[in-house]
């Protein structure tokens, strides 16, 4: 199995990117990094430990890390529509954690992790404002060459944004960090927001795993369903993007996204469009691609296998 640390901001749509994940056999998660965005820091490790504990068997027992509780260069700034809810998980209640988060930084940990594995064993999937993965990046850079691939959720490369009319939430939250990342060198698979919206979940499906009954099918039924009525307010949909767990599914089955080959890089600097991913996807810059952008996805083929492997692991 691929070895992956997943940095995360649980987040609905994180929670179930962890659910896919550790229901993937071709997938070993070493990890679960957290950091402020959906929710302050606080609040996603808890939700973090509380889904490791819903997940059960070697996610009980996987280390979560603390990271950074804000931006690298900027004042934290929560979410202006609270879309995953108060406390992060659309209102769904998890039992009270068994244990605490493992101790020291996530970074330093990450950094440690990386280096004891062999060349290119380690995967960073990265669904979250990425101010940890730039501050590790940037603290130890020895890590660069040794990770296999950093698959990130986050930015809009060729359409509109969820946080600005130009910006994705994640890049949007830290955009010096997520620039930082972009411009590291080291491979990245960017799966944005233009094609997350194009692999919806539909309410039936949320209602499926509801009606499945067991404990982690049902609790990713109830997220997913508050996730829908919020997506709904915007979009005339009955159905949700679920941004995260498409970044992990990119992670094991690549195949089921379509890429291109570009120079990226994120806007800083931008009257109205702070934390927008440019793309060269056309070569105007004439600089060497960094990353493999996501530019399509099969939508059904997502949708099935996102349930099946839900049902699969978790159902009664
Ligand atoms: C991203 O922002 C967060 O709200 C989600 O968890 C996802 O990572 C989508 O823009
Ligand atoms: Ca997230």
């Amino acid at each position: 199995a691929h070895r992956v640390i997943i940095d995360c901001d649980p987040g609905i749509d994180d929670a179930i990117a962890l659910l896919l994940a550790y229901a993937s056999p071709e997938l070993d998660v070493v990890g679960v990094t957290t950091v402020a965005g959906n929710v302050g820091l606080d609040q996603v490790v808890d939700n973090a430990l509380r889904l490791c504990d819903l997940i059960g068997g070697a996610a009980a027992a996987t280390p979560v890390l603390r990271g950074h509780a804000g931006p690298l260069a900027r004042a934290l700034r929560h979410p202006d529509e609270p879309v995953h809810g108060a406390y992060g998980l659309g209102g769904v209640e998890l039992p009270t954690p068994t244990r605490a988060a493992h101790p020291g930084h996530a970074v330093d940990w990450m950094a440690e992790r990386i280096r004891v594995g062999a060349p290119q064993e380690i995967t960073l999937i990265a669904t979250a404002p990425l101010t940890n993965v730039a501050a590790l990046l940037h603290t130890h850079p020895d890590v660069r060459e040794r990770l296999a691939e950093i698959v990130i959720m986050g930015g809009a490369a060729f359409a509109p944004g969820n946080t600005t009319p130009a910006a994705e939430f994640n890049f949007h939250a830290d955009p010096e960090a997520a620039r930082y990342v972009a411009e590291a060198g080291v491979p990245l698979r960017i799966v944005g927001l233009d094609v997350t919206r194009k692999a919806l979940t539909p309410l039936a499906d949320a209602e499926a795993l509801i009606a499945d009954g067991a404990p982690a099918t049902s609790a990713a039924g109830r997220m997913l369903s508050h996730l829908i009525e919020r997506y709904a307010r915007r979009h005339a949909v009955r159905a949700c993007a679920v941004h995260d767990a498409l970044a992990v599914a990119a992670a094991i089955r690549p195949d089921l996204l379509q890429w291109t080959e570009a120079w990226v890089t994120v806007e800083c600097a931008g009257e109205f469009t702070r934390g927008a991913l440019v793309a060269d996807v056309h070569g105007r810059t004439g600089l060497p691609s960094n990353a493999k952008v996501a530019t399509g996805v099969d939508a059904e083929a997502f949708r099935a296998f996102l349930m099946s492997r839900l049902r699969d692991r978790y159902g009664a």
